[in-house]
C-alpha cells in the first residue's frame, strides 16, 4: 500500500505523516527531504540558483522513485500535486489523502515560516494572506481530485485510518 498526503504548505502532511506510518507500521518518506538529501543544499537555496521549473520536474522524478517502496508513507511537497499530470499519476498508483485547512490557519501557520519557503517569497500580512489565498484558489482544482479529504486543524491518525482502511 503506498499513501500519498497532499495538501497546502503547513497543512500538517509531515506530521501526520509520521504519525500514520508509525501506527501503520510503514516507512515514512518525505519528498522535500529527499530532494535536500539528493541535492545537498535546501529547497530555498535550490529555488535561489534555479527555476522553478527545474525544481518541479526533479521533484516529479522523486516522486516517481519513492513510490516504489511499499508500505509506505508519502508526504509530498505543495506545489507537486498540481504538475502536469501528478495527480493522475498519484491516483493510479496509490491512495491520495489530501488534508485540506482553510485559509486562515494556513496563514496562522506559515506567518512565523515564510523565510525558509521560496513560494511565499517572504510576505507579510495581508500581502502573504492575499497570496495563500490566490494559491490554494489555484491548486484546489488537483488538491480535490484526491480519493479522501479530511478537513481541520486537527486530522488524527486514527480517523485517518479507519476511513482509509476500513
Ligand atoms: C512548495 C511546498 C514545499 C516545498 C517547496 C514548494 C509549494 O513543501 O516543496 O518549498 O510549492 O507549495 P511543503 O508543502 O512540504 O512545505
Amino acid at each position: 500500500m503506498v499513501l500519498f498526503l497532499i495538501g497546502f504548505m503547513g497543512a500538517g502532511k509531515t506530521p501526520l505523516g509520521h504519525q500514520l506510518a508509525k501506527e501503520l507500521g510503514y516507512t515514512f518518506i518525505d519528498t522535500d527531504q529527499v530532494f535536500e538529501l539528493r541535492f545537498k543544499q535546501t529547497i530555498a537555496e535550490y529555488f535561489a540558483e534555479h527555476r522553478e521549473s527545474s525544481f518541479r520536474r526533479e521533484e516529479r522524478n522523486i516522486l516517481e522513485s519513492v513510490a516504489t517502496v511499499d508500505n509506505v508513507v508519502i508526504a509530498t511537497g505543495g506545489g507537486l500535486p498540481c504538475y502536469k499530470d501528478t495527480m493522475e499519476w498519484m491516483n493510479q498508483h496509490g491512495t491520495t489523502i489530501y488534508l485540506k485547512q482553510d485559509i486562515e490557519e494556513l496563514y496562522e501557520r506559515l506567518s512565523p515560516q515564510t523565510q525558509h519557503r521560496p513560494i511565499l517569497k517572504q510576505k507579510k500580512g495581508k500581502a502573504l494572506e492575499k497570496h495563500i489565498s490566490n494559491l490554494l484558489n489555484e491548486r484546489k482544482v488537483y488538491y480535490e481530485q484526491a480519493k479522501f479529504v479530511f478537513q481541520g486543524p486537527v486530522i488524527s491518525p486514527k480517523t485517518v485510518i479507519n476511513t482509509i482502511i476500513f
